[in-house]
């Protein structure tokens, strides 16, 4: 209700001054616990998600609130995209509210403090409990991108719950080539060796804007290497039609609009794949029924972002409150019952 009440206020503001109110904010309030395991539990890549709702990466770039974030009741939190160095990212304004489409634009550039920072932050919370996963990107000046990666899984290994590779924001120029299969089977020998035997779980993030042939190879390679889980997906190049005057921003745009095609690229994963991996469905879920349909479309997991803009810090268990409801009312009694039952 509080947040009902600020919204206004919040949103006449430039929505990356928001975004920093609302992380001190966060920093402000007491950590609180993360979610008890109970009926929406879910056992994936080793770990147990005590519910299927995840922040999704980007919200908390610096691992500045990740026990916060759990105590709103997310069953866990991605923290990034964190390059080794820190970098100030594109020049703002850089971060678009879509009002009347309930959508975001960003062409952030993976602005964050860097490895070392971070690590920090992680180090001082490292027996708080829950799933913290730490989503990996390169500097943009890198002159070995697959060398990065290499280095931020072998800093981040030790205190990340998982490890998502991203290579699929749009804002980093060049960056998505790395899901090409030649480059992206380098990269993942260099993770997974980097990683060690005794390393979490990696996870690769995609983005929805992939072509069947892309689909079917970055499936493969999931399976072969055995890869956690595949995230599907980041934010889309794709403009479908928008209402707001900010519709022509460069940059990835997430959020309602983003849902049809999300939801798409997770059956066609679902298909490729054969349920061989899991897959993490983001991409435009609000509602515990765009999360229900993501589920029985084949993921074990969901995250969102966009969506806590225009809802507010309820949001993670206004979901969770809904997805017992619906897996009641479609008559079954566990999540991983309901994956891929579509
Ligand atoms: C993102 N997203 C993102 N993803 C990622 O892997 N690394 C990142 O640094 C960021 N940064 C980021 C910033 C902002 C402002 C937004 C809105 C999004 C993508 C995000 O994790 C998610 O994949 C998409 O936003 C789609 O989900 P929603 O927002 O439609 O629920």
């Amino acid at each position: 209700m509080l947040f009902h009440l600020a919204r206004p206020a919040l949103f006449a503001l430039d929505p990356e001054r928001a975004h920093r109110l609302t992380i001190a904010g966060l920093k402000a309030v007491p950590r609180g616990n993360p979610a008890r395991s109970g009926k929406l539990a879910v056992k994936l890549a080793g770990l147990e998600f005590p519910n299927p709702v995840g922040m999704a990466a980007g919200f908390d770039k610096d691992a500045e609130v990740p026990d916060q974030l759990l105590g709103l009741g997310f069953g866990f939190t991605e923290v990034g995209s964190i390059t080794p160095r820190p970098q100030t990212g594109n020049p703002k304004p850089r971060l678009f509210r879509l009002v009347e489409d309930r959508a975001v634009i960003n062409r952030m550039g993976f602005n964050n403090g860097g490895g070392a920072a971070a690590k920090r932050r992680l180090e001082a919370r490292s027996n708080g409990g829950g799933i913290v996963g730490v989503n990996i990107g390169a500097n943009k000046d890198s002159e070995d991108r697959v060398a990065d990666y290499a280095d931020m899984t072998r800093m981040m290994a030790p205190l990340a719950s998982y490890l998502a590779v991203n290579i699929s924001s749009p804002n980093t120029p060049g960056l998505r080539a790395l899901q090409d299969e030649a480059a992206l089977t380098g990269l993942l020998d260099a993770v997974l060796e980097a990683r060690g035997k005794n390393g979490p779980p990696v996870f690769l993030k995609v983005a929805p804007d992939l072509q069947p042939a892309d689909i079917d190879a970055i499936a493969r390679i999931a399976i072969d290497k055995r890869l956690g889980a595949l995230i599907v997906s980041n934010t889309t190049i794709t403009r479908p039609e928008l209402a707001s005057r900010h519709a022509g921003e460069a940059g990835g745009l997430s959020g309602a609009p983003l849902r049809e095609l999300a939801q798409q690229r997770l059956a066609d994963f679902r298909a490729a794949t054969g349920g061989a991996i899991p897959l993490v469905g983001v991409g435009g879920i609000a509602t515990a029924e765009d999360a229900w349909a993501r589920i029985r479309a084949g993921a074990s997991l969901v995250q969102l972002y966009s969506a806590m803009v225009f809802e507010g810090p309820g949001l993670p268990r206004t979901i969770t409150r809904g997805l017992e409801r619906l897996m009641k009312r479609d008559g079954f009694s566990s999540i991983a019952e309901a994956v891929g039952t579509a």
